[in-house]
């Protein structure tokens, strides 16, 4: 089974409530939210106070990927304004604080996720693959919406999940970047079980087809 988790990076923000209750209705069970600093990624997104007020719009499972240096300093923060899912990237810190994060998430009761950039190699979740409720493979370079998809990438999926299912069948995995109509089935093909998809969603006029489309 294949979940979508619209991205609203792409979402009008003057109207995210009415995005957000587009999406529930679309099908949508996952809703996937950008966390970015402008530090760990040359993009500055959107924070705290914005989480607070999705989470408060919307019961659909809360994604939130965090593209933010040393993540460990806001952890508690994210996990307390109501992230079912939290990923911290496994290039933002050293593997100890990466660790400790993910301790952190999992004490807070949130389900922890990492994630790997697209240079970062397949053998750097390793520490982490037993820990995890999921782990995101960026096939896109994390800061922006709207870039092509990484099909290169694929190789580290099917990597990833040959490794999982030894160690942590239940673990998800889950790609971000460039995810539309027709790559959707590279991804799924290769082991991809929540696809993000941001601009595409967005533009696409049959948003409950759209979802249907990429989750079949
Ligand atoms: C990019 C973000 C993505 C973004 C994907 O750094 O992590 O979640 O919204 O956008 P699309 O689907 O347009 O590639
Ligand atoms: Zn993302």
């Amino acid at each position: 089974m294949a979940y979508i988790a619209p991205s609203v990076l792409s979402a009008d923000f003057a109207h995210l409530g009415r995005d957000l209750q587009e999406m529930k209705d679309a099908g949508a069970k996952w809703v996937h939210v950008d966390v970015m600093d402008g530090h760990f990624v040359p993009n500055i997104s959107l924070g705290g106070p914005v989480v607070k007020a999705i989470r408060a719009s919307t019961d659909i499972i809360m994604d939130v990927h965090l593209m933010i240096t040393e993540p460990i300093r806001y952890v508690e923060e994210f996990c307390k304004l109501g992230a079912d899912y939290l990923t911290v990237h496994v290039e933002a810190d050293t593997q100890e604080n990466t660790l400790a994060a993910i301790e952190k998430i999992r004490a807070l009761g949130v389900k922890p996720a990492i994630s790997l950039k697209p240079k970062t190699p397949p053998e750097a979740a390793k520490p982490y693959l037993d820990k995890v409720d999921m782990i995101l493979v960026m096939t896109v370079e994390p800061g922006f919406g709207g870039q092509s998809f990484m099909a290169d990438m694929m190789p580290k999926l099917k990597q990833l999940r040959a490794w999982l299912d030894q160690v942590n069948p239940e673990c998800k995995l889950e790609v971000d970047g460039g995810i539309d109509r027709n790559t959707a089935p590279i991804v799924k093909a290769n082991g991809a079980e929540v696809l993000v998809s941001g601009s595409s969603y967005f533009k696409d006029p049959d948003k409950a087809d759209y979802v249907r489309v990429i989750e079949a």
